[in-house]
């Protein structure tokens, strides 16, 4: 039913355009939400301004790293998307990791983290890289360590959280949390969702109805317009290793059931327009092959270029505005900061 009047709403919107829109923005109302127009709460994880300073400066701080030279910054720049725009990040040691990094913008709306979901929420993930040894290769006692001989961030550490060990491991995950809520970047999608006619192309407006006509958005639903749900990458098609290399299984690492192999989470797409290269493994780096990609491997169709281009103009209405963050100035070292390490 739901495919009939899509492409009802496809072939209509030009002929009666007014009314097709308001049935395509009805439509949508029901499939996707716009952003909150506030700061989104997170659980167990009240949201202050402290935090959110605190977390902020840890974001920009390479010292969380063992080398003193990654933060989150380095792989998440919020200057470029929210990510680092390689194939696979490099970290530690300048070692190569396995995955491409996703934004960290809107990813406090997903309903889990990481590309197999394996963290449940921002608090959780943060503890993640700083440990990994492809990323910042730390320690939590070697990062409460270099904190806690930094009386600049005991002040801000106390001001932010309760009690005598303010300065702890998970509190700055819970910082760090707070910091990346406030990364919510409206879109001109949002604004066309909220009832403005003129915020999105008529080509954006047909790639729209495209995306739900075709099954895209059984899949990228949501305020996210995916980071919900999990799917085998391959549902219909499996594409080739260039694309989607063997030895990442995804999900299977997380629950070990076979059914799991190759599946993923769906990827959020807001800001999909300035975060290539696609797809886990960052092997695509143009965004039309990555949507027909998709459309292949996932639903088993061949889009026409001109499908193809009108889905890709209603993605780039999902490329959003990032709240002005200013650099901040961090607190300095003493002579009790641990030294970097090689
Ligand atoms: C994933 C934040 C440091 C590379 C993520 C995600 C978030 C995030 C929120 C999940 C996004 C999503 O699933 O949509 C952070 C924070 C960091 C940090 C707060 C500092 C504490 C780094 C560094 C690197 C990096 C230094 C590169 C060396 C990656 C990669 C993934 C990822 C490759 C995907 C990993 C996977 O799915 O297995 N990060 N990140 N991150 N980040 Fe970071
Ligand atoms: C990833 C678009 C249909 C599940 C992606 C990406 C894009 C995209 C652009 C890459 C995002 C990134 O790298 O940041 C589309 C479009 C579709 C469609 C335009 C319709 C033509 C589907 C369907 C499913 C699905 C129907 C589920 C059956 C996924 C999954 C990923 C993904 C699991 C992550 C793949 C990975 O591990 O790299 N989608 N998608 N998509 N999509 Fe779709």
């Amino acid at each position: 039913m739901r495919r009939v009047i899509t492409t009802l709403l496809a072939t209509s919107l030009l002929a009666t355009p007014a009314l097709a829109q308001d049935d395509l923005r009805a439509e949508a109302a029901e499939l996707f939400k716009p952003l909150p127009s506030t700061i989104p709460s997170v659980n167990e994880n009240p949201i202050t301004p402290e935090k959110i300073e605190l977390g902020k400066a840890l974001y920009f701080d390479p010292r969380l790293s063992a080398s003193g030279v990654f933060s989150c910054y380095s792989c998440h720049n919020l200057a470029t998307g929210g990510d680092d725009n390689l194939e696979t990040s490099i970290g530690h040691g300048w070692q190569k990791g396995p995955r491409n990094a996703p934004t960290v913008l809107n990813s406090v709306l997903n309903e889990a983290q990481f590309w197999d979901g394996r963290a449940a929420d921002l608090a959780e993930q943060a503890k993640g890289p700083v440990q990994a040894g492809v990323e910042m290769a730390n320690t939590p006692d070697n990062v409460v360590a270099t904190l806690s001989s930094m009386p600049d961030y005991v002040t801000m550490f106390s001001a932010a959280f309760e009690g005598d060990d303010a300065v702890s491991f998970d509190n700055m995950a819970k910082a760090i949390e707070a910091f990346e809520a406030t990364l919510i970047t409206p879109a001109p999608f949002d604004a066309w969702l909220n009832g403005d006619d003129a915020a999105m192309t008529d080509d954006a407006k047909a790639g729209l109805a495209l995306f739900v006509e075709k099954g895209c958005v059984s899949c990228h639903e949501g305020v996210n317009v995916g980071g919900h749900g999990y799917y085998p990458f391959g549902l219909i098609e499996k594409p080739g290793a260039d694309v989607l290399p063997e030895g990442d299984k995804g999900r299977f690492a997380v629950t070990e059931t076979v059914d799991d192999e190759y599946v993923f989470r769906a990827a959020p797409l807001r800001n999909v327009g300035v975060t290539a290269p696609y797809f886990h493994s960052g092997k695509v780096w143009n965004l039309t092959t990555a949507v027909q990609i998709m459309a292949e491997s996932q639903l088993g169709e061949a889009l026409s270029d001109e499908e193809a281009a009108q889905i890709v103009a209603f993605l780039d209405a999902l490329t959003g505005e990032v709240p002005e963050v200013t650099v901040p100035p961090l607190p300095a070292e003493t002579d009790a900061t641990p030294r970097p390490s090689a």
